[in-house]
């Protein structure tokens, strides 16, 4: 029965899109983010004239153009590399004249990047979502004037429009952007060559990701980080684990350390810092210098506080209950927005905006959206760190596990990190895991499950994993936190 009346409902949609098109959108997204290019999908899916606006000319927005997609792209062909250099000879491989390409590795990287892209404009004709490749602004709360790519500019009307524009890198006082010598995370995926040296300014997630490539690729890399410690959002056990690991692989770290200034000498800069409890200053000098110290959300040229959509005092769109802006009509998800600047994070949402405006029970859980540093190893967290549970005063119990005692890492030759796990001390119910070790960020996947089901460590330690796998190690963390181990 539903499905007959969701036919007819489909069908209506194409022939109204046909026929009328000067009717009215029922829904219009402004960004073709994996927040906004999910959401038209979904909206289209269920039945909603749909058209998303995007002004870059390729769809998939930061995370497919500069940001998840072309960083592991690079990451995984310079974790090959490593491998091969470091590795082979102890595994009995024979390597002669191992040697990186960096003009194939970048064709390589763009080829990934433009077969995803183009894949996603598929997915809007499959699904018939009108594109339009241009600049989207409000000149009210039901019009949006585009100034197409092509130069010619025209105006659609709608009924709903969603906020989906997304995030930027931060600039740093005094060290512009020229995305040559002084780059964001866009110039250093696209470096003509590998940099002889090269400093990061932040030792977040960016800055730990680009510093892995770049490491393994032979460049010398320095990362400033303010902070006492790395990725500061993440389980501090971890992040400590996880920055020894890095620091022996050949990074170095400053952490503690301010920058007061810098100059962009043309074809090197010059950074200069000193520890934040006093001390002396240091000069450091490099081909690049990444500033990697977040990102901000973007809502440039969009008009929107014209038609009274709210910005908070860090320039995110301000939101209420079901993304509404307060703007009848208007809605906003993504990087946009407050919360994690995660891709994952953004189509969930926007998912439940389209489900949302179709009258159905469109909703995120925020306490289980993983989080993963694709360095090698890995780092996945999901829920509560240690220090989360402390603040809050929450009684907790704790589970732990080494890669060490795990027999498939010991086959792989992977046996760096462990898997903590923290459970309610009274209900054993699941609260957060940390992993930090070899695939982790598929690992996490069944905690996350987890999670959202409301499971206890008990229920996953009970759960029959294969062997040999490193998910055995995920129940043995559970089963550390429930009662006892085996393999350890
Ligand atoms: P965006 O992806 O930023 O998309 C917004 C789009 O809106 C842009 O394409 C922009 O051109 C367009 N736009 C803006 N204004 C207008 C306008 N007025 N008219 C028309 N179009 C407009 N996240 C992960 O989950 N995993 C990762 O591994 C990961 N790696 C990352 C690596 C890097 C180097 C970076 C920079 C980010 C990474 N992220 C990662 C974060 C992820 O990219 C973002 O969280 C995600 O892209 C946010 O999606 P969004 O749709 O909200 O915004
Ligand atoms: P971030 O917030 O992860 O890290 C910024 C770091 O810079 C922090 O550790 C902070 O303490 C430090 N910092 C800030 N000011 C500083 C200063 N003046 N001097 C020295 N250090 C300073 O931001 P990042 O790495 O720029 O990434 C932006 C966003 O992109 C993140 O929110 C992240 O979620 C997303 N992203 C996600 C990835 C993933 O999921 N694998 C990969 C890359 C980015």
């Amino acid at each position: 029965m539903f499905k007959t009346r969701y036919l007819i409902t489909n069908q209506f949609t194409h022939f109204q899109r046909s026929s009328f098109s000067s009717q009215p959108f029922d829904l219009v997204v402004i960004g073709g983010g994996p927040g906004g290019y999910v959401a038209a999908i979904k909206a289209a899916q269920l039945g909603l004239k749909t058209a998303c606006v995007e002004k870059r000319g390729t769809l998939g927005g930061t995370c497919l153009n500069v940001g998840c997609i072309p960083s592991k792209a690079l990451l995984n062909i310079s974790h090959k590399y490593e491998d091969a250099h470091k590795n082979f000879k102890g595994l009995g491989i024979k390597v002669d004249n191992l040697g990186v390409d960096w003009a194939q590795v970048q064709k390589k990287k763009g080829d990934i990047v433009g077969s995803l892209t183009k894949g996603i404009e598929g997915l809007f004709a499959k699904n018939k979502v009108s594109y339009y490749k241009g600049w989207g602004k409000f000149t009210s709360k039901n019009e949006i004037a585009i100034d197409l790519n092509d130069g010619k500019k025209e105006t659609i009307t709608t009924k709903n429009t969603l906020i989906a524009t997304g995030s930027e890198p931060t600039p740093f006082p005094g060290l512009e952007f020229d995305e040559k010598v002084i780059i964001s995370s866009t110039g250093a995926l696209a470096l003509q060559q590998i940099p002889k040296k090269l400093v990061v300014i932040g030792g977040g997630v960016i800055g730990v990701e680009m510093a892995s490539v770049y490491q393994r690729l032979g460049t010398e890399v320095t990362v400033v980080e303010y902070l006492d410690n790395i990725c500061g959002a993440i389980d501090l056990e971890v992040s400590k684990a996880f920055q020894k690991i890095l620091t022996k692989q050949g990074i170095k770290f400053l952490i503690g350390h301010k920058v007061l200034g810098g100059k962009n000498l043309g074809n090197a800069a010059e950074v200069v810092i000193e520890p934040v409890k006093g001390g002396d200053k240091i000069t450091l000098t490099a081909d690049h210098v990444l500033v990697s110290t977040g990102r901000r959300p973007y809502t440039q040229g969009l008009n929107a506080e014209s038609i009274g959509v709210k910005l908070d005092n860090r320039g995110r769109i301000q939101i209420g209950h079901n993304f509404t802006t307060g703007v009848d009509g208007v809605y906003a998800i993504g990087d946009v927005v407050e919360g994690p600047m995660l891709a994952h994070k953004a189509e969930e949402e926007g998912i439940a905006v389209a489900e949302i405006l179709t009258g159905k029970v469109g909703h995120v859980n925020y306490d289980a959206i993983p989080g993963v540093i694709y360095t090698n190893p890995e780092v996945a967290t999901v829920g509560k760190t240690e220090e989360e549970l402390k603040k809050a005063g929450v009684q907790y119990a704790k589970g732990s596990f080494p890669f060490l005692a795990n027999s498939r890492a010991k086959a792989n030759d992977e046996i760096e990190g462990f898997i903590k796990v923290l459970t309610d001390k009274k209900t054993d119910k699941l609260l957060g895991v940390h992993i930090v070790g070899p695939n982790a960020g598929e690992m996490i996947a069944e905690a996350v499950l987890g999670i959202e089901y409301g499971a206890a460590s008990e229920d996953l330690a009970r759960t029959c994993h294969a062997h040999p796998t490193l998910s055995e190690a995920l129940k043995e963390a559970c089963m550390s936190a429930h009662f006892k181990p085996i393999h350890m």
